[in-house]
């Protein structure tokens, strides 16, 4: 052993063997199939945000006399600042779609059944927290669209039974959009979802390290095939490849759509089209149907039943006895979500 590695070793006991060990996790043939690995790129998709927000951060001012133009500086004049906004605005569109399609594939392979309840839970809490980013996010813009987003969620809050005024106030430092609101908003955004989430993605593939990931098997596989290959270096290589793959496609949708400046919020003028981002579609045309107080209820309804989810249907299978009623639920629950979004995205109101 070399002068700096016996160095290494006696501060750090640890032999290549043992980190092969360590890190080498039989990997299910069939992840071999990028659907059935999505997960990797929620995560891989969360550290391009890390390191393109921190770059952001270092320009933008979080007040909302200054949030605007701190944005437009970065955007105009700031080297590659363009470009490192539009990785970070595109990388959380395409985090948001990774996150529900990776749920989508869990869901329609029953993946979440016993023994993985806990991990399906913390996978909706995982959910949330993507979706309270981006949220968040497009909230510190200060353009129209940050200020009366904003104040819509207040008001939607404000619907919830009991506690809907104390969220409304915590959401928006104050009855109504203050100057506290878009430094909150910062705060969530930069600390408190990014942490949560990160401590969460940790639990998430420790639980998916104790059980091990859902065994599948498909017919035209032949029967002599593999069924299991090293996570190290086989399974490493293809989340390299793919991490390669989305980083060109992030750069490509950068330039080619590059993000522009929305006019600026402006508290005396509500907009006579008001938009979330596509991932509210749903929500929104769903609260446009049935009116604040109906929509908030039935969405919470809808969130705590997807928590639950693994025993609803453990109950539904005894019942019917069908094994395959989550994927009859599941069909109409995506025909649902991508009909709501599609209505919201070609009408104006
Ligand atoms: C930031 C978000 C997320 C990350 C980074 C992530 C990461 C991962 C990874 C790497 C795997 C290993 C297998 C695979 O790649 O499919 C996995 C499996 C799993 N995930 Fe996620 N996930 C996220 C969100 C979710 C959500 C929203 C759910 C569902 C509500 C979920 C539920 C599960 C379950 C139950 C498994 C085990 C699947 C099996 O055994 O085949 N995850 N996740």
């Amino acid at each position: 052993m070399s002068v700096v590695g016996r160095w290494i070793h006696e501060r750090a006991p640890l032999s290549g063997d043992q980190l092969r060990e360590f890190t080498n996790e039989p990997v299910p043939y069939h992840m071999k199939r990028w659907w059935f690995a999505l997960g990797g790129t929620p995560a891989y998709l969360f550290v391009v945000q890390i390191v393109t927000g921190i770059l952001l951060a270092v320009y933008f001012q979080p007040s909302s006399s200054t949030a605007y133009e701190s944005v437009r500086h970065i955007t105009d004049d700031v080297s590659y600042g363009w470009y490192f906004r539009g990785l970070h605005k595109w990388g959380a569109t395409l985090m948001v779609a990774a996150v529900i399609l990776h749920q989508m594939r869990v869901y329609f392979t029953g993946a979440y059944r016993r023994p993985r309840e806990i991990n399906w839970m913390i996978g909706m809490c995982l959910l949330l927290c993507t979706l309270g980013l981006g949220f968040t996010g497009y909230s510190l813009v200060f353009e129209q669209l940050s200020y009366w987003g904003a104040t819509v969620s207040g008001n939607i809050l404000d619907n919830v039974p009991v506690l809907g005024g104390v969220m409304k106030r915590l959401l928006l430092a104050g009855d109504q959009y203050n100057d506290q609101t878009l430094p909150r908003f910062f705060i969530l955004h930069a600390a408190i979802l990014p942490a949560t989430l990160a401590l969460l993605v940790f639990v998430h593939i420790v639980f998916i390290r104790l059980h091990g990931v859902t065994e599948l098997r498909f017919p035209d596989e032949p029967a002599d095939a593999p069924r299991h290959f090293n996570f190290f270096p086989d399974h490493m290589a293809t989340e390299l490849v793919m991490g390669l793959v989305l980083m060109i496609i992030l750069s490509v949708l950068a330039t080619v759509f590059p993000v522009v400046m929305g006019p600026p919020a402006d508290p005396l003028t509500t907009p006579e089209v008001i938009k979330p981002e596509w991932f509210f579609y749903a929500t929104f045309r769903w609260l446009k149907l049935f009116g604040p107080t109906f929509a908030v209820l039935s969405m919470g309804f809808i969130v705590g039943a997807m928590f639950v989810w693994p025993w609803i249907d453990a109950a539904l299978r005894k019942l019917t006895g069908r094994e395959e009623i989550s994927v009859y639920v599941g069909i109409v629950a995506s025909l649902l979500l991508i009909g709501l979004t599609t209505w919201e995205a070609l009408v104006a109101h």
